[in-house]
């Protein structure tokens, strides 16, 4: 054999095996997924209790930054912390573009009123207390903008509400510049509830 054709043998196994690997962290990352991660969020992202925040449709940069997050103890949270403690970065990476690519229910709004006053909120802010329009950021749909400002679209308000409430209380403080905190911090629980309701109707 010439020196060349042995190069090129070798390159080919090499590109080969690279798929190999790689097909079988899929296998690990997608077992982990459904079994794992469903159990609380969806095997597709789509929890079916409040209590569990929706992660299907969320841009996966977002969802790799707070598992990296809740894994280096930056977000707290007694379960996340717990099970993001168990996953390599490859798995993180992974189970971020998995859970990305399920499209989102929405949750659908349960209080109209409340919603009503939510809306004014998201779409106007407050002016003469410095809250700005949420949508400024998270889009008039909520649908956020990868790479800097999560979706939002949909979710359940109670998650949406206990976030808010979080970074008011300063309990959560991964977001950049405190820009999170400094907005919440201005409003009242009650702007927080009718701005979560709000946001659950969106899609
Ligand atoms: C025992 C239930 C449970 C399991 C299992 C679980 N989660 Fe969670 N997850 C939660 C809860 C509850 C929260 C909300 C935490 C909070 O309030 O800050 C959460 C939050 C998250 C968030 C943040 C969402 C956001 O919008 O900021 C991500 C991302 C996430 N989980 C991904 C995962 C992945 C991936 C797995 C599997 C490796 C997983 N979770 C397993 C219960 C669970
Ligand atoms: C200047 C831009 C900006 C504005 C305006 C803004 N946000 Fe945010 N918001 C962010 C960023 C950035 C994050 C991501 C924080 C992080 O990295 O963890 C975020 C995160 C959130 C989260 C957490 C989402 C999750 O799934 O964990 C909620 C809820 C939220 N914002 C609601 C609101 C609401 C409601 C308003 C209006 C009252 C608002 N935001 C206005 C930039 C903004």
């Amino acid at each position: 054999m010439s020196k060349v054709t042995v190069v090129i043998i070798t390159l080919m196994l090499a590109i080969v095996g690279s798929f190999c690997k790689a097909e079988n962290l899929s296998e690990n990352t997608e077992s982990l997924a459904k079994t794992v991660c469903g159990a609380c969020h969806g095997s597709d992202g789509n929890s079916a209790l409040s209590m569990n925040p929706i992660i299907a449709q969320q841009h996966s940069d977002y969802i790799y930054k707070q598992l990296m997050n809740f894994q280096s103890g930056k977000r707290q949270n007694a379960i996340m912390m717990g099970i993001a403690s168990g996953l390599s970065e490859k798995n993180i990476s992974e189970l971020s573009i998995y859970f990305s690519a399920f499209k989102a229910k929405t949750v659908g709004v349960q209080n109209i009123s409340l919603a009503e006053v939510g809306e004014k909120i998201y779409r106007v802010g407050i002016r003469d207390r410095k809250i700005p329009a949420c949508g400024s950021c998270h889009l008039p749909n909520g649908a956020g903008i990868p790479g800097q400002f999560p979706r939002l679209a949909g979710q359940y308000s109670q998650y949406t509400a206990n976030q808010l409430n979080y970074f008011k209380s300063g309990a959560r403080k991964n977001d950049k510049g405190a820009v999170m905190r400094t907005i919440a911090s201005r409003m009242t629980e009650k702007e927080i509830g009718a701005v979560a309701e709000y946001i659950s109707g969106l899609n």
